[in-house]
């Protein structure tokens, strides 16, 4: 692939157990085309050897302020001048600290602050640290000078704690840069994306709901963003932060998700689906908490409307995307499915599987259309949903021309 082709990547690496995902994310860049080169901090060098990256590179790995053999290659402002991106991960609380404040005092910072070039940090530290008011005014500071700040993520770290302070994953950084330097394909566009799961309410405490965590939706309204689209994400209750520019419209139960997206559908391009909507929901919800008496007890069900299809059969009906989950005979289920919703593109995936499908951060996406059909890879949720929103884009320009 060469969509970074032409494009200089000056990566700088400071000192933080995450330096080694730095690696990864040299040879992804350079995979997708792009020239990189290395600049570590002293302290990185202690995570990682700066041969690693010349072997990926082919470049010598720039360290020292003052090294003859490097300079022969290119001195900091040559490098400085050369980059179309700085990209800064993992950037530690101590390197933020110093660029906030201006500092030079090694080679990693000197480069930074003589560069007119676009600047972006991947921060990776402790949560407590992360947390701390002075890496957040840091962190304010930085943004407001218009340094791009992709991450932290949530999750385990390598201290045993858990919060937010992860770097992100280098398949995700790479999806960035990606989205920086392609022209948006989705630009000017609005999309709606329904996400998560529905709670259909039983009493006032309890409900049927499913497994779904939203991190397929909400992964595909990142995507949508990077690709220049304006976003509307409709989600039921999930524990994730809020992309970037999305409108958050929240709901529980499918009876509201439907309501929220037929209030807002006006002006929508194209509407994609990967919420699991309850199929079902109690007849009767009781006022008051049911209280055990008998030793059984029925629940009548009645059906929920079905969002995706009510939205496909407008009169001003936008590109329509449905998902399909699955447990056997996939293709022949999701086609049925493409067909009985009138959808333009359907994605489906197995979800009786342990890797892909519900409340797991990966997914395999098997996408049909009409004339066509798509196989996408088991992946991080991040980079199926850049793939995905790549062929809905392809799709719907040609059948909008
Ligand atoms: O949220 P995650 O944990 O990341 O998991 C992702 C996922 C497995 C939930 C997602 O990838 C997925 O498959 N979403 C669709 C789940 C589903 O309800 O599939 P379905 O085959 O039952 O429904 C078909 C389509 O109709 C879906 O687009 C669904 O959103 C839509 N639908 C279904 C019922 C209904 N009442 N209204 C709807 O809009």
């Amino acid at each position: 692939m060469t969509d970074l082709l032409n494009k200089n990547i000056l990566l700088g690496v400071s000192g933080g157990i995450a330096a080694y995902k730095a690696a990864e994310l040299c040879r992804l860049l350079i995979k997708q085309g792009a020239s990189v080169r290395v600049v570590m901090s002293p302290a990185a060098e202690e995570f990682i050897r700066p041969l690693t990256f010349h072997a990926l590179t082919g470049h010598a790995v720039y360290v020292e302020l003052f090294d003859a053999e490097a300079s022969n290659a290119m001195d900091h402002i040559e490098l400085a001048r050369w980059a179309d991106l700085l990209l800064i991960a993992p950037a530690t609380a101590d390197t933020l600290a110093k660029l906030a404040q201006g500092y030079a005092d090694n080679l990693l910072l000197t480069i930074a602050l003589a560069t007119e070039s676009q600047i972006a940090l991947a921060p990776a530290m402790n949560q407590q640290m992360y947390q701390k008011q002075a890496t957040q005014d840091n962190l304010k500071t930085l943004a407001s000078r218009s340094l791009l700040l992709w991450g932290p993520d949530e999750g385990e770290q390598a201290c045993g704690e858990s919060g937010p302070g992860r770097m992100l994953e280098p398949g995700h950084l790479l999806q960035k840069v990606l989205a920086l330097f392609k022209p948006g394909r989705l630009q000017g566009l609005n999309v709606m994306i329904t996400a998560g799961p529905t709670r259909e309410a039983i009493d006032p405490v309890r409900y049927i709901s499913n497994r779904s965590s939203g991190k397929m939706g909400y992964a595909l309204a990142e995507a949508a963003i990077n690709a220049g689209a304006k976003v509307t994400l409709v989600s039921g209750p999930v524990c994730l932060p809020v992309p970037g520019s999305a409108q958050l419209l929240t709901c529980q139960s499918a009876d509201d998700m439907l309501q929220q997206v037929l209030s807002h559908i006006n002006g929508i391009d194209i509407f994609i689906a990967s919420a699991a909507v309850a199929d079902y929901r109690p007849q009767q919800q009781a006022a008051d908490k049911i209280k055990k008496s008998a030793d059984e007890m029925t629940l009548k069900l009645v059906r929920n409307p079905d969002v995706l299809a009510t939205v496909s059969s407008l009169e001003q009906r936008p590109f329509c995307v449905g998902f399909a989950a699955e447990t056997a005979d996939l293709e022949t289920h999701a086609r049925i499915k493409l067909q009985q919703k009138r959808l333009d593109v359907i994605a489906a995936n197995w979800v009786h599987e342990k890797h892909s499908g519900f409340d797991v951060d990966e997914n395999a996406l098997s996408v049909f259309w009409a004339q066509g059909e798509r196989q996408l890879e088991r992946q991080s949720k991040t980079v199926i949903a850049a793939q995905l929103v790549d062929i809905i884009a392809d799709l719907f320009h040609s059948a909008s021309h």
